[in-house]
Order: structure tokens, then sequence, then C-alpha cells
């Protein structure tokens, strides 16, 4: 078996025949961020199936890239499009990415993610700054033999989301006149959405949001001490007593238009970490 420092080395090298710089900054794009990766004066976008160890993906029409260049100066490599644990893949193929864009340099991971609303006050199309976490994945992407020299075997999650980068999104935010709120995001497996007993339950065990990514890219790039930042899109209300079904198209619609908020957002803070 080829260790993961082989594997990521291998990922890095392929990497940097197409782009050749440090990024600062990793960003990984969710539902509805397509426009943010239009922004980014782009040298390489590399689909995935051409990094070695990158997942294979499940569905061809989910096949992402991996974008690398500058948004306003700053070098980064973004993933336009994530994997997620319930296409089947493990906790760890799905962050293999996270650790490459460490090893290739950036020292910020820019989390963002389409969830489901738990706290009333939110409206459709919110964006929510994460300032925590509760992993209910029922698993998690460090268990297994933990290489020493990559983290720590018991990383320390006092602050998975760094409290001075979430300092800088709320200047930037007010600078910008948009209004962010702050919450509690809950990682669950799905694919399936919540029932009205599972919403209920989340809500009393202190979420404020509610999805299926962002944890596990969060846990990794803690154990490589990467800051964090993440990003909820609110794109449907998981209130049990007023629960409607949920519309993928109208999810999707919903995510977009958060989306342009955080297009405006992202690059502003992207601009302080240069
Ligand atoms: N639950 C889980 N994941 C989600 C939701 C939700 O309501 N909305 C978007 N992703």
């Amino acid at each position: 078996m080829i260790d993961l420092q082989q594997k990521i080395q291998e990922a890095c090298e392929a990497i940097s025949r197409e782009w050749d710089r440090r990024p600062t900054v990793g960003l990984v794009l969710g539902t509805g961020l397509g426009g943010l990766a239009e922004q980014i004066d782009t040298v390489a976008a590399i689909p995935y199936e051409e990094i070695p160890h990158f997942p294979e993906s499940t569905a061809p029409s989910h096949a992402g890239r991996l974008v690398c260049g500058e948004l306003n100066g700053v070098p980064l490599v973004a993933m336009e499009g994530r994997f997620h644990f319930y296409e089947g893949y493990t906790l760890a193929d799905v962050t293999f990415p996270v650790r490459v864009m460490r090893s290739l340099g950036a020292e910020t991971l820019l989390l963002t993610n389409a969830a489901g609303g738990l706290d009333p006050e939110y409206r459709l199309a919110d964006v929510v700054a994460i300032e925590d976490h509760i992993n209910l994945l029922g698993d998690n992407p460090l268990r297994g033999p933990n290489d020493d020299s990559l983290g720590p075997r018991f990383p320390d999650m006092c602050d998975p989301y760094d409290p001075a980068l979430i300092a800088v999104a709320r200047e930037c935010a007010e600078e910008l006149g948009l209004s962010l709120s702050s919450g509690v995001f809950v990682a669950v497996a799905g694919p399936n959405l919540e029932t009205r007993a599972e919403y209920r339950m989340l809500r009393r065990l202190g979420g404020d949001l509610v999805g299926m990514s962002t944890v596990p890219e969060c846990l990794v790039a803690r154990h490589m001490g990467m800051r964090v930042l993440g990003f909820s899109i609110v794109t449907d209300m998981g209130l049990p007593d007023e629960l409607e079904p949920v519309d993928i198209e109208m999810v999707l619609e919903v995510a977009g238009r958060g989306g342009q908020t955080l297009a405006e957002l992202i690059p502003r803070i992207i601009a302080r970490l240069g």
C-alpha cells in the first residue's frame, strides 16, 4: 500500500506541473458558488480525474476541477465541486484534496456549503459564518493510524473556525453593507433530508444549521494546522412545525442567490489574507 504522504506528494507534483505557485488559500466551493470561480484569474483548471489519488467521480455530471490562479492578487487553489460522504467515499477520500491543498502551501482553508436553517431567525439565502460544529456523521476522517508528521493524534478543537478570520469576515461584510449572522453547523451523513423529529433534535442539541459536508474538511485542515473559515448559505428551513417538502430546484435557486452574496464577500476577505 502506498502511504498517505506519498499519495499527497504525487498529487502535488501533478498540480505543480500545471501551476507552480504556492497558494496562500484553499477554497472549497459548495452548491451555488459557481459565480465565484469565474472571478479567479485562472492559470490552470485541472479535472479531478487528472490528479493522482483524487477520488474517482461516481457521477460523471458532477466531475469537478481544481482551479489554480489568483483572486484579488492572492494565489489560491479552489475546488469547483467537492466529494461527499453520502456518495460512498470514505472520509479519508473526501478530505484528501484538503491535505493536498495544505501540502501545496495553503495556510488558510475557506469552506462553503448549502445548509438547512434550524434557527428560526434565519431567512432563505442568508449567508452564515460557521462559528462551531457538531459532528454527527458517525465517522471521522482522522480515524485510523496517525501520521505524526502530518499532524497530532488528538487534535485540539477549541476553535475549529478561526475567531480572527470570523472577525475579518464580519468587518468585510459591514464594509459591503451585507448582513452576516453566525451559527453552529451540524454535519449529518445524508443523503436524505431530516425528518421533523430529527430537525427538532438537532435544534435541541445546539445546532443552527445542518448539512452534509464541511466538517470532515475542517477536521483534516485543523489536523494539518490550517486556519479555517466556513460559510453556509441557508437553502431551506428545517423548522419541524412548518416543514415543507424540499424541492431540489428551489434549493439550487436559493443557493445561487446566497452565492451572489458570498461572491462579493469572499474576494474581499481573501484580499485581506494576501
Ligand atoms: N439538511 C441537510 N442537508 C442540507 C439541508 C438540510 O435541510 N439543506 C441543504 N443541505
